[in-house]
């Protein structure tokens, strides 16, 4: 919910009581110091006991609700012809409208059958805006991505409602340019995780799927943030505030072909989806399941986590639940704002996301200018974010450097987890770097992985800017600062 204050002031106000917590520790900015050289400048290397606001991610990191929790004490693990599955299936033909499930143990899981299943070497996959583990796999199974999103999308400060829209004049041109036999599927994100969990609009989805249709294309829609989409269609859509994020999502899922999800950000828990009422592309990957994943009552998944899944994919559709995650990542964003702190707007989905570009202006594309926030975030606050830029690209074919459209940090918000003063806190610091950005510097790579390097490749900072940040910071907030 959001709550006007008699100050006049508009705060996000949780529809949950807290009931389980973990503990952490804000380390000495000395303590952190050791951390971050050891994970190589990297954060997802570092460990999570050095970490005091894990905002790295919103995968696998939201809190349950007690009623996720108790359907997990009556799973059923039968290997075969479980209860638990019927439960998954009937919450996704109640929410998402489809019969034919195929369960998987992650989203990336479900990315690899599609990709296996749909695509033949050559052929090009159009998307709204790629992600990191959906490209791979597209480029794994020969294919080529093609990325149609608007030219505004590019544009981190930005007043555009849907800037995960796809581009309908990019796309009509791109069926032209390739022909329809050279497509091997048209894939929707909701909401684009790499632009800054920003939605598509019902309007843009109706188009697609029109075209889609008239030229025989599947249309795949990545589901991840499912809610969330649905939730700002509701927000910023004529014709929709009436209308429950449910009955959005219902008429969402009766424009697309093939559904599929990670469920460790959507649903709270763990695993993912693959569902269908498309017989012939459900018939084409269900023989893969018990191949790569396991028996079609459990796929990848434990018993548990499909318990906690029937329930979490009935609560996303609940009222307070998606309004709350967008009304906390809204604050954070306009606090940002307030400080002078360069984000993306408007607020999307999952995550703040601070422009590097801006922030850092001084440091070139080629040195990394998230990662190099991202580490010098942590260093300062023991916040932990993600880098979203360069270094989540994959390098092209011939060895050269592919910079990223947007350089982006960030700080996800994870479900039901943080709190208002841990934004505020995240805010202060960002200001403090923000007012000492000249220390900070590039990163140069000292083991960097084939594939997927941002996951754990090690890195070094140019000239050594980690030590001045740190003598900075102790001078103003003392020597032992936290
Ligand atoms: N698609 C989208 C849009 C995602 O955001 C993710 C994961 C995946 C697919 C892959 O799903 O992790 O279950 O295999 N996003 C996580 C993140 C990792 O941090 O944004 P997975």
């Amino acid at each position: 919910m959001k709550i006007k204050l008699t100050n006049g002031n508009t705060i996000p106000v949780e529809s949950h009581q807290v009931r389980i917590v973990r503990n952490v520790t804000l380390n000495p900015v000395k303590e952190r110091l050791g951390a971050i050289r050891g994970a190589g400048f990297n954060t997802f290397c570092l460990k999570s006991r050095d970490v005091f606001v894990d905002m790295l991610t919103d995968s696998g990191t939201n809190a349950m609700s007690d009623r996720q929790l108790s359907a997990m004490m009556i799973a059923d693990d039968a290997y075969a012809g479980s209860e638990s599955m019927e439960r998954l299936e009937a919450a996704i033909n109640d929410i998402l409208g489809f019969k034919n499930i195929l369960p998987v143990h992650q989203g990336r899981a479900a990315e690899h059958l599609i990709s296996r299943t749909m695509i033949k070497p050559g052929q090009v996959v159009i998307m709204n805006y790629h992600f990191t583990t959906s490209k791979v796999h597209v480029l794994f199974a020969g294919g080529v991505v093609e990325e149609l999103c608007l030219d505004e999308a590019l544009k981190t400060e930005s007043s555009h409602p849907f800037k995960g829209n796809m581009d309908i004049a990019k796309l009509n041109a791109s069926i032209r340019k390739h022909g329809k036999e050279k497509i091997a599927f048209i894939r929707m994100e909701a909401t684009t995780n790499l632009l800054g969990g920003q939605p598509f609009s019902m309007q843009n989805l109706r188009e697609v799927s029109k075209i889609a249709k008239e030229n025989g294309l599947p249309l795949v829609l990545d589901g991840s943030l499912i809610a969330e989409n649905a939730f700002f269609i509701k927000e910023r859509e004529a014709g929709f505030k009436s209308k429950s994020v449910k009955e959005i999502i219902l008429e969402m899922m009766s424009l697309i072909d093939l559904f599929y999800f990670s469920g460790r950000k959507s649903s709270s828990s763990r695993g993912g989806v693959i569902a269908t009422n498309n017989e012939k592309l459900f018939n084409m990957m269900k023989p893969l399941l018990p191949v790569f994943e396991g028996f079609f009552t459990y796929g990848g998944m434990s018993s548990k986590e499909m318990e906690a899944m029937a329930v979490g994919i009935r609560e996303m559709a609940e009222p307070n639940v998606v309004e709350n995650v967008v009304a906390f990542v809204q604050f954070f964003v306009e606090e940002c704002i307030k400080e002078k702190i360069p984000v993306v707007t408007p607020p999307g989905g999952l995550a703040c996301h601070v422009d590097a570009k801006r922030f850092l202006s001084h440091i070139p594309q080629s040195e990394y200018p998230a990662g190099s926030l991202a580490a010098a975030l942590f260093l300062i606050s023991g916040v932990r974010g993600m880098e979203r830029g360069t270094i989540s690209m994959e390098r092209n074919p011939d060895g050269s450097e592919a910079l990223a459209d947007i350089e982006l940090l960030r700080l996800a918000v994870p479900r039901r987890v943080f709190t208002i003063s841990h934004v505020l806190f995240t805010v202060d610091r960002l200001k403090w770097l923000l007012a000492n950005k000249h220390l900070v510097g590039g990163l140069k790579f000292t083991e960097e992985p084939p594939v997927l390097r941002f996951f754990v490749g090690k890195l070094a900072p140019i000239g050594g800017w980690d030590e001045r940040l740190v003598n900075a910071f102790e001078k103003d907030f003392g020597k032992d600062a936290c």
